[in-house]
């Protein structure tokens, strides 16, 4: 994994897409910003990147073979479960994966994934995975706060640095992007697992609305799948928008 370090950028994400744009590329690159003038979040919301409280990471993954056609959901939830490794592995109990793409720990969101691809070729398609995960925050934004609950390692208690927490996510990345290629089963599985969600009565948004039922398995390539009052459906990944607990009334 070659390592591209910035002090500043617009996103670390914007600059994995101009090394590709330009050639110099190379499948697991990892671009590391200390803070970014423009970092996005899903949804086209912004990710707030403070210098030097944040880590803000992406890594190009563009993988050769004939199996390695990656889905972007899947790219997703290896993102999820690496930065859930990573904090784990720095001290962080109790995390959670909300789907798709949020680690939450309690109810405040700890980090996010960002997985983002342009102009695909479909002999190669190359996507770029952004990570961001707060570190050394000892507060937010107030508009931040009014959206939903964040938190820091720092507020969770773990005095750690950008750097050990980097070590940490870019390993696990490492780890955890090629099970989608080489282990898509335990990749679905642990997601599920991440996210608490097995057996449990969900409401998932979908391509055609809403659709409630029990959650009874989760692969890569058939999706959620689901019980419900007309009997078993699969939902696939790439049209789950969200999937949340149905409330007992
Ligand atoms: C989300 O939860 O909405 C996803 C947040 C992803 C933020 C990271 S920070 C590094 C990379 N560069 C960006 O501009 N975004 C991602």
């Amino acid at each position: 994994m070659r390592l591209h370090r910035y002090d500043v950028c617009d996103s670390t994400n914007e600059r994995a897409f101009a090394a590709i744009a330009d050639g110099t590329a190379r499948h697991g690159d990892a671009h590391v910003a200390s803070s970014q003038t423009a970092g996005r979040g899903r949804r086209g919301r912004a990710w707030f990147s403070p210098l030097g409280t944040g880590l803000y990471a992406s890594v190009v993954w563009s993988p050769r073979g004939p199996s390695a056609s990656p889905e972007p959901a899947a790219l997703t939830m290896a993102g999820g479960l690496a930065v859930l490794d990573a904090a784990r592995a720095l001290g962080i109990e109790g995390a959670w994966l909300k789907w798709p793409n949020d680690l939450i720990v309690g109810d405040a969101k700890l980090a996010g994934v960002l997985v983002e691809a342009r102009g695909l070729d479909p002999a190669r398609p190359t996507y770029v995975v952004g990570v961001g995960l707060n570190v050394r925050q000892t507060e937010f934004p107030a508009e931040l706060l009014a959206e939903r609950p964040v938190t820091s390692l720092a507020l969770l208690g773990i005095d750690t640095t950008i750097d050990a927490a980097s070590e940490h996510l870019l390993g696990a990345l490492a780890d955890r992007l090629p099970t989608t290629s080489t282990d898509p089963t335990g990749l679905a599985r642990d997601f599920l697992d991440a996210t608490g969600l097995a057996g449990a009565s969900v409401v998932v948004d979908g391509p055609d609305g809403e659709v409630t039922g029990t959650v009874r398995g989760l692969t890569i390539e058939t999706g959620l799948r689901l019980d419900t009052d007309v009997g078993p459906t699969d939902v696939p990944l790439a049209l789950v928008r969200s999937v949340r607990r149905a409330t007992v009334a």
